[in-house]
């Protein structure tokens, strides 16, 4: 089988941390690097927690650091949903032989699409602020890529706003760079993440496998699943693992290619994503995909299926 590169762009935070282990333990994705931005938590937090789940899934990914603060506004992290250190204050070790570089996020992406022309599958699973640097020090980049998947925006609710979705919201200037840079993008925004839950259930039964990927999957996710109850959510989303599902197996989702812009002024509506899906009027231009359903139990079933293949059960 030939495998898909793929680069992923994440602000590692807790479900983004199970989008990393996804991503590895699908056989058809091959991971070519990983960047880091600042969104749920700090820039050295989303840094030093990708390290931990590159040590915890056996792995030594080369991460990249990228932007510390959204190109023009103040960053509210998500602490919440992600806690204070970002992964649901789990501790878990930075393994020592973690890889530093200086290569910032940007340059490094750039150099390895140029290594996978017309290949690279770029995911984006925080604020867009990398990505909008990558594309405007480097405007051959979009054409570079196969596509980007992206979590991000909503074609209906909000969730940090009425209006705006959390990566959107947190940089829409970057946001809107990157839906207008004639990349081929796949949206996955609330419309379809909201619809991606594990259940308490679920949880459970990656907790009763025996393994340390499972047990810390679960426990990670804990602050999540009470701040979903909160808004009365059957589980806990696993909004980043969107994008990296549907690269490996797009038969779970349904969508429909669409225009969509993003705000980036408006006191109410910043960084809402605008798209013409449901309006009589249209925009000139499809500039995304936009993933409206996914199979809920064929999504948790391979979700978990994958978490709990990074390791064997721990010997009784
Ligand atoms: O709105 C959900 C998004 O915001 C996810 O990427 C989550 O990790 C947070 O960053
Ligand atoms: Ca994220």
């Amino acid at each position: 089988m030939k495998r898909i590169p793929v680069w992923i762009d994440c602000d590692t935070g807790v479900d983004d941390a199970v989008a990393l282990l996804l991503a590895h333990a699908l056989p058809e994705l091959d991971i070519r690097g990983i960047s880091v931005v600042c969104g749920n938590t700090s820039l050295e937090n989303a840094y030093f927690n990708t390290q931990r789940i590159n040590g915890l899934m056996g792995a030594n990914y080369p991460v990249y650091q990228g932007a510390e603060k959204p190109l023009l506004k103040e960053v509210k992290f998500a602490v919440t949903f992600h806690g204070i250190n970002g992964l649901g204050d789990v501790d878990l070790p930075v393994p020592e032989n973690a890889a530093s570089t200086d290569e910032k996020a940007w340059d490094a992406l750039y150099a390895c699409a140029c290594t996978h022309p017309g290949e690279l599958r770029l995911v984006a699973t925080g604020p867009m602020t990398n990505l909008a640097i990558a594309f405007t020090k480097y405007p051959a980049l979009p054409g570079l890529l196969h596509s980007v998947s992206l979590m991000g925006g909503s074609a209906s609710v909000g969730n940090i706003s009425p209006a705006a979705e959390f990566n959107f919201y947190t940089d829409p200037q970057a946001a809107a760079i990157v839906m207008r840079s004639g990349a081929d993008i796949v949206m996955c925004g609330l419309d379809v993440t909201l619809q991606a839950f594990l259940t308490p259930e679920d949880l459970d039964e990656l907790e009763a496998s025996g393994t340390r990927v499972g047990s810390f999957t679960k426990a990670c996710l804990l602050p999540a699943l009470k701040g979903s109850r909160m808004y009365n959510l059957t589980g806990v989303c696993m909004h980043d693992s969107c994008p990296v599902m549907y690269l490996a197996h797009p038969e779970l989702f349904e969508g429909e290619k669409a225009g969509v812009v993003v705000e980036t002024r408006g006191t109410f509506t910043s960084g809402k994503s605008v798209t013409d899906l449901y309006s009589d009027k249209q925009f000139p231009f499809k500039n995304a995909l936009v993933l409206l359903k996914v199979d809920r139990d064929r999504f948790a079933s391979i979700l978990k299926e994958r978490i709990l293949s990074i390791e064997k059960p721990e010997a009784v």
